[in-house]
């Protein structure tokens, strides 16, 4: 079966990146959560997709550059006018506490292609390890070199090889690197290389799945997780068509 997950942001209506988006994701019913995950300048990981705070705070920073203290001054709310009051974003312990809670899936991305967050995989993996998450969670990055870390770390973890392009051969590739799991944007998918990527005994995760044709295209596929901006749209396609 096709897991459905909030998409860091739930419908566009919620903050993105926010305990709020993800709260909203599982009172829909998902199975689970794609968040992005950098570190602070005292190393301390927290949940933002952008490096740069300005998007989605307004104010001009780097996370890199940010004490958790400072970070967490952070106001998240202020893209949506001040609807939602102060919503600062979210520490990865929180997340993962909400998670662990719930019994709610997690896809931590390792926001790792602009900075490289020295230690950043390591820390995931202690976090991991505290809250006995290790079994449901995927980790993923568009750095290939931080999922080997991370693997080498924990192999006991899925890993899956976030790509947004055409790929040849992509199963043989993450086979030849241990990955589990495939990520491509739900557009690169294809029945060639869904395919390959089964001939190689891959998993498949993909995103965004958002219009109607990509949810009919990716259940029928019956990739691994979907990855969407609307997983009470997804889930209700799922009932639909899948039965469950
Ligand atoms: O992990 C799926 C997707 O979130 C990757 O791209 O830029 O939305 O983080 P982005
Ligand atoms: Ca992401």
């Amino acid at each position: 079966m096709t897991l459905v997950y909030g998409h860091r942001g739930f419908s566009g209506i919620y903050p993105e990146n926010t305990m709020l988006a993800f709260e909203k994701a599982y009172e829909a019913g998902a199975d689970g959560i794609e968040f992005d995950v950098q570190l602070t300048k005292d190393g301390i990981p927290v949940i933002m997709h952008d490096e740069n705070t300005l998007r989605t705070t307004g104010q001009d920073f780097f996370v890199k550059d940010l004490s958790l203290e400072e970070f967490l001054r952070l106001d998240t709310g202020y893209v949506k006018s001040g609807r939602f009051g102060f919503t600062p974003p979210p520490t990865l312990r929180e997340v993962m506490a909400f998670c662990a809670e719930k019994n709610f899936r997690m896809n931590i991305e390792l926001k790792t292609g602009v900075f490289e967050y020295d230690g950043i995989e390591q820390i995931v993996a202690d976090m991991l390890k505290e809250f006995g998450l290790s079994e449901t969670v995927l980790v993923s990055s568009f750095n290939h070199f931080s999922v080997l870390r991370f693997r080498r770390i924990m192999p006991e973890v899925r890993v899956g090889l976030l790509e947004e392009s055409w790929v040849l051969n992509a199963g043989a590739y993450c086979k030849s690197l241990g990955a589990e799991d495939y990520n491509p944007t739900v557009c690169f998918l294809n029945d060639e290389t869904v395919a390959e990527l089964r001939a190689n005994g891959r998993g498949i995760n993909t995103w965004t799945v958002n219009s109607e044709e990509e949810m009919r295209r990716t259940l029928r596929y019956s990739v691994e997780i979907g990855i969407s901006n609307w997983p009470d749209r997804y889930l209700k396609l799922r009932r639909e068509l899948c039965g469950e």
